[in-house]
């Protein structure tokens, strides 16, 4: 069995993918596989209303929201959320934390005036700029919560007289959150939620109808609610592993007890990397990710000596983005603190092995 550090398609936990892999020869005893039956039939309508269900709970996501399960990852929400919310001659502000904020600010682009308000730019955004004020007449303010490639996270969430929009793409259900502190939540499913090809939308309705340009069917938040999900057909399999993973989610305590899992397993891997003389992080202590802790090695010689040993004790995707370099671990909700010891261990070894 390996240690899955991956960024992303991450992890999922392995009762969920025997179901799933169940589902695809025989659903549910239907004698059909889950890819070849209708979206329309009453056995995939439940799978979608317990997903949304779930999704509600879970996040308790109070009246006055929809949640969707659109297709087109959180890059085409880039644009949706702007095509949507920002009127054509009007601003909408943006925090920039790395590369997935200045690709959904540099979509916004094509709507109307985009002001960022805050950079960590200058720094490769190794934190958390929160020294800014939010203007009061932008039409939203766009967040990212974690910056996967980083290892930041907003550890506090903005108050702000104005929706807030907000990338939750890879700590999605890491962490208990209050929905109503925001107008647009969306994430990519593949790192806490599921498999790639969903996409998770919760949009508060009053804020939707405010602008004037038309917006073709499938691109405008109010067809998608109007047809819950399915306007089109969905992401059938995508959506049902990823109810699979709320169920689960649901099953080990919800968000709050899965957020305590997730702060023992990152304090325990920081406190490694910051013990180890070989090792140091690279982020702002404060603003350090739950979810993709990035580190680097004293003498980058050793990192790839280091990976190659990682590779032997079954320790993978530890290898940092490319526009970063060193390592990420990614623990996402689905990795065990066991693999987290596991990568601690190996992590010791290397260095008792190069004193
Ligand atoms: C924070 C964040 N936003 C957006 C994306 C892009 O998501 P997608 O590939 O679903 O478009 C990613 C992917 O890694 C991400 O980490």
């Amino acid at each position: 069995m390996k240690h899955n550090f991956g960024a992303g398609p991450g992890i999922l936990p392995q009762e969920v993918l025997k179901q799933a892999a169940e589902a695809v020869i025989d659903f549910n005893g239907t004698g059909l596989s889950l890819l070849e039956i209708s979206h329309r039939s009453k056995e995939f309508e439940a799978v979608l209303d317990e997903a949304v269900q779930l999704v509600k709970e879970l996040f308790s996501v109070p009246e006055g929201y929809s949640v969707l399960f659109l297709q087109g990852g959180a890059s085409t929400q880039f644009a949706l959320a702007p095509y949507n919310l920002l009127p054509s001659g009007g601003k909408a502000a943006y925090l920039e934390t790395g590369v997935w904020a200045n690709k959904a600010l540099k979509e916004a682009k094509y709507f109307g005036e985009v002001e960022v308000i805050a950079s960590s730019k200058e720094s490769n955004f190794t934190y958390i700029p929160k020294d800014y004020t939010i203007p009061a007449d932008a039409a939203y303010f766009h967040i990212t919560s974690n910056n996967t490639i980083y290892g930041t996270q907003l550890q506090e969430f903005p108050k702000s007289p104005i929706p807030v929009v907000c990338d939750m793409s890879s700590d999605i259900f890491s962490r208990k959150v209050n929905v109503a502190d925001f107008g647009l939540i969306y994430a990519g499913a593949q790192k806490n939620m599921g498999p790639a090809g969903v996409t998770l939308v919760i949009v508060k309705d009053d804020i939707l109808g405010k602008v004037d340009r038309k917006i073709p069917a499938m691109f405008n938040y109010q067809t998608q609610i109007e047809g819950g999900s399915m306007y089109n057909t969905p992401p059938c399999f995508a959506i049902y592993v990823s109810m699979l993973t709320l169920r689960w989610l649901k099953a080990k305590g919800g968000v709050a007890a899965i957020e305590q899992e997730n702060i023992t397993k990152a304090n325990a891997l920081y406190n490694a990397i910051e013990s180890n003389p070989f090792f140091k992080g690279v982020c702002a202590v404060e603003d350090r990710s739950h979810m993709n802790v990035c580190f680097v090695m004293e003498n980058p010689e050793l990192e790839k000596p280091f990976l190659k040993l990682c590779d032997e004790r079954g320790i993978v995707g530890v290898k940092g983005h490319r526009s970063v370099g060193g390592f990420r671990a990614s623990i996402y909700n689905a990795l065990p603190l066991s693999s987290v010891l596991a990568l601690i261990d190996v992590m010791q070894e290397f260095a008792d092995s190069n004193k």
